[in-house]
């Protein structure tokens, strides 16, 4: 059975692989976005993002729970710790810095091998593809974190949020958490094994063919 890896060390190269240092993604009107991790001194960014959330956005993603953005509350939001919980960014350059304009998430949770995802895009730019890139970039993490499983609890009547995710794979499960909420949920395909590298001096001696005698 694969494990999810225990070293913090592995599991934030795994983030920064998933996103490519960071991975640049060009929105549906034209806008250079990138993706990359959430980091501690994104505090403000964050603050922020979260500051210009429509009431029912924020209602969405946080709940009850980030009341009015207190640096306290920030602070914990970014400071994930890149093996169970990851944070994804999606950004814009700005002349002086970047604004943040979408985040995805998941925490490690039960059953093992399962993380629960949370998401959310600028009012200002929903329907530009910045929620399928996050998604996408989300998914990989979980691969190379060895996750098999991701699932994210909706308001059944949040359709808006059911149609992107069964439009990313979700399927939603016969057995809900309740209380108005559905779960959906999507497997997490391992990645195929890399061919074992050679060493070099085998390469060598493989280019250098049998006419060479070996010392
Ligand atoms: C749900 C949400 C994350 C989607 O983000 P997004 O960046 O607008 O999504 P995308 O542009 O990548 O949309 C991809 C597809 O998802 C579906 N979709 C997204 N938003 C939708 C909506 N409000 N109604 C219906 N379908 C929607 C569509 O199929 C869309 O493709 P289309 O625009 O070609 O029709 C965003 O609306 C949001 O942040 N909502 C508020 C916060 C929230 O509800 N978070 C979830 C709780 S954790």
């Amino acid at each position: 059975m694969r494990q999810v890896p225990t070293s913090p060390a592995v599991a934030i190269a795994a983030s920064l692989r998933a996103v490519g240092h960071p991975r640049s993604a060009t929105l549906r009107n034209g806008a250079p976005a990138r993706i990359r991790p959430l980091r501690t001194e994104d505090a403000q960014r964050f603050g922020a993002f979260v500051g210009q959330l429509s009431e029912g956005s924020r209602g969405c993603r946080f709940h009850a729970g980030i009341g009015d953005c207190e640096p306290a509350a920030l602070q914990q939001l970014v400071s994930v710790d890149g093996v169970r919980q990851v944070a994804l960014v999606a950004t814009l350059p700005l002349v002086d810095g970047e604004a943040l304009i979408g985040e995805a998430r998941y925490w490690v949770g039960e059953p093992p091998g399962s993380a629960e995802l949370a998401i959310a895009v600028a009012d200002a730019w929903q329907r530009q593809g910045v929620a399928d890139h996050l998604i996408d970039c989300l998914l990989e993490a979980a691969r190379d974190a060895g996750l098999r499983r991701l699932y994210g609890d909706v308001l059944a009547s949040h359709t808006g949020l059911i149609g992107f995710l069964h439009r990313m794979g979700f399927q939603t499960c016969a057995q809900g958490p309740g209380g108005g909420l559905l779960r959906l949920e999507r497997g997490v395909a391992p990645r195929p094994p890399q061919p074992e590298r050679r060493p070099l001096g085998a390469l060598r001696r493989w280019l250098a063919g049998p006419f060479v005698p070996r010392p």
